[in-house]
């Protein structure tokens, strides 16, 4: 196993990426802290994993509060006595616009996208630090961090601001033996997630209609097939295990090739 002996926090457990991402780093032997603002998220998480014989624990927590951000890192020592891996994931969505999105709302998806990022690597850092211990910070980007997309400005700008994040983080604890690397998702197949919804005992949509909602994007897309919560935790496992000792201030990108395409190019068209 990869991880074994090793502390990961994940924020943002949702039965989607983030709970995708902690359950894969508990198949390789991490001890997992779940943190979510909805309990419901951490505590399911935890559980799932803790019911295939992993070691988690759940804290509710927003990723915006500093005391709040300070006392889980504390809880994850507690429990577990130190703090390895964090994978800063929490984010949501508000697809809005620069014409029309209102200043409050840009302020806190920021506030959620980078804040967070931000809190939880300064307390995972200075714990690391403390504890002379090597480290590995992941940072969730999306390919619209990479690209302009319209109406989506707070996302788009948030999740670009975490790329050069990264990069000045990883240079800043490199003396410390921490690195700091992002991880790139994009579109995403939706089948594990509601899979995993189902499994934590949550009301899930009509699959179907799900499929077809996502169709225009895995018809658009380089490889003509979305990635799994799954294959980016594979990802995360990698950045977080000795195995990318070598590897700091990159970004990984588990985008069926969406970034590397040319724009007009279509996919869907191409000889097999
Ligand atoms: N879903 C996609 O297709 C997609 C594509 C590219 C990138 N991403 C990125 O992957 C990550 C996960 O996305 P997802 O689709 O699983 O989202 P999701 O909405 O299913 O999960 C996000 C989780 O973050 C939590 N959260 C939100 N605000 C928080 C706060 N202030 N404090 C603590 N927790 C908070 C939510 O409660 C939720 O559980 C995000 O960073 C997202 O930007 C997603």
């Amino acid at each position: 196993m990869k991880l074994e002996g090793k502390v990961a926090i994940v924020t943002g457990t949702s039965p989607n990426i983030g709970g995708g991402i902690a359950e894969g780093l508990a198949l390789e032997g991490a001890a997992v802290v779940c943190v979510d603002a909805r309990t419901e998220n951490a505590r399911d998480c935890a559980q799932s994993i803790a019911a295939s014989g992993g070691r988690a624990i759940a804290i509710t927590c927003d990723v915006t509060d500093e005391a709040q951000v300070s006392a889980a890192v504390a809880r994850a020592r507690e429990s577990f006595g130190t703090v390895n891996v964090l994978v800063n994931n929490a984010a949501f969505f508000n697809r809005k616009g620069v014409l029309d999105m209102p200043f409050d709302e840009w302020h806190k998806q920021l506030a959620v996208i980078l804040g967070g990022a931000f809190l939880f690597t300064k307390y995972a850092a200075n714990s690391m630090i403390e504890q002379r211990c090597k480290g590995s910070i992941i940072n969730i980007i999306s390919t619209a961090g990479h690209q302009g997309e319209p109406g989506n400005i707070a996302y788009c700008t948030g999740k670009s601001g975490l790329l050069n994040f990264t990069r000045s983080a990883a240079m800043e604890l490199i003396g410390h033996r921490i690195r700091v690397n992002s991880l790139t998702p994009t579109a995403t197949d939706p089948s594990e997630s509601l899979g995993r919804a189902a499994r934590w005992g949550r009301k899930t949509p009509d699959p179907a209609r799900l499929k077809e909602a996502f169709e225009p994007f895995r018809s658009r897309v380089a490889m003509q097939r979305l990635p799994s919560p799954s294959d980016y935790a594979r990802a995360a496992v990698f950045l977080a295990s000795d195995d990318a000792e070598m590897i700091t201030g990159i970004d990984l990108r588990v985008d069926a090739g969406a970034i590397a395409q040319y724009w007009a190019w279509d996919p869907s068209r191409r000889q097999a």
